[in-house]
């Protein structure tokens, strides 16, 4: 194979409860990357769209990604890389994720695919420390999975790919503000208490088991965030608007997205989730702050192959 083609999904991290641990791939939002085989080794980035971001190949993500696997798997030839951001940086919904994911997928395939999801999803958190410092897997992992899936664990790494209820529902609203993942991790608690952490752990425990189990209501009842949401949802205009916007018209329920701004709505078929985007829709367009919206379904792929 000299040349691919690739969408790389958007993806929502944390889901409410699960922090760092949980996360899931959108459908309707992603970028596109194409990778072709170069004599020359190395990697270069002949063109990016979308977005404003650097062609220094060590400090953009998804070439960074693609010299670090060209490096480890010793390839006698090099890449040359085109970036499509198909969202903004900053938004919440992975977009150096869809970044580090893609340029992962993408190398592995023009080396022949020797290397497992496992393997690439690794590959992409090192992209994630580029990014914003720390090697987090709950987006990367989710992008090159696809559908729902649960961190298990960072040290071995242990991704679990988790069923996804057919008519689950994604709405989410960006409004046009750029939050830093790194800032956004800095208003952290350092501890937190041992009762939080029980009602935390038992929601997790309750949302992969609705998922399992199609049962839409403990999806419903679970996905509540004790720990990080109030320590976030300052630095969301309207959140809390927003969010009791989407639990009237009908929404499981709602949270941020990653480290924010967007904001997601779980939903139980396209019905709802219509009503649900309406409603914030409404409400948003009374605060005078721009917004972009969309309503999606699980993508169950994860990266897909364009070309
Ligand atoms: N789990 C990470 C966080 C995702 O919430 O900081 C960053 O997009």
């Amino acid at each position: 194979m000299e040349y691919i083609k690739i969408f790389a999904p958007a993806t929502v991290a944390n889901v409410s409860c699960g922090f760092d641990s949980l996360g899931l791939a959108v459908d309707a939002v992603g970028d596109e990357m194409t990778f072709t085989k170069t004599v020359e080794k190395g990697v270069k980035i002949t063109n990016i769209t979308g977005a404003d971001l650097t062609y220094n190949v060590d400090e953009n993500v998804a070439s960074a990604v693609v010299q670090k696997i060209l490096k480890e798997a010793n390839a006698d030839f090099g890449i040359a890389l085109t970036i499509h951001k198909g969202y903004a940086p900053g938004s919440g919904l992975g977009s150096s994720a869809a970044s580090a994911a893609g340029a992962a997928f993408g190398t592995n395939q023009l080396l022949g695919n020797i290397y497992s999801e496992l393997a690439l999803t690794k590959f992409a958190m090192f992209g994630e420390e580029v990014a914003c410092g720390t090697p987090i897997a709950d987006n990367v992992s989710a992008a090159i999975y696809g559908g729902f899936v649960l961190v298990r664990s960072y040290h071995p790494l242990e991704i679990v790919k988790l069923p996804v209820p057919s008519e689950l529902r994604i709405v989410a609203i960006h409004p046009q503000i750029a939050i830093k993942t790194k800032d956004a991790r800095a208003v952290l608690p350092e501890e937190i208490a041992l009762k939080d952490a029980v009602t935390q752990w038992a929601n997790v425990g309750g949302l992969i088991s609705g998922l399992y189990t199609d049962d839409y209501n403990l999806i419903s009842n679970s996905l509540v965030d004790i720990i990080v949401e109030p320590a976030r949802k300052g630095l969301i205009p309207f959140f809390d608007d927003v969010k009791n916007s989407a639990k009237k018209a009908g929404a499981l329920g709602a949270g941020i997205s990653g480290s924010g701004p967007t904001i997601f709505a779980l939903c139980k078929g396209d019905t709802i989730a219509k009503n649900v985007y309406k409603s914030i829709q409404e409400s948003y367009k009374k605060t005078g702050i721009d917004f972009e919206m969309f309503i999606s379904k699980v993508n169950q792929e994860g990266i897909k192959i364009l070309k």
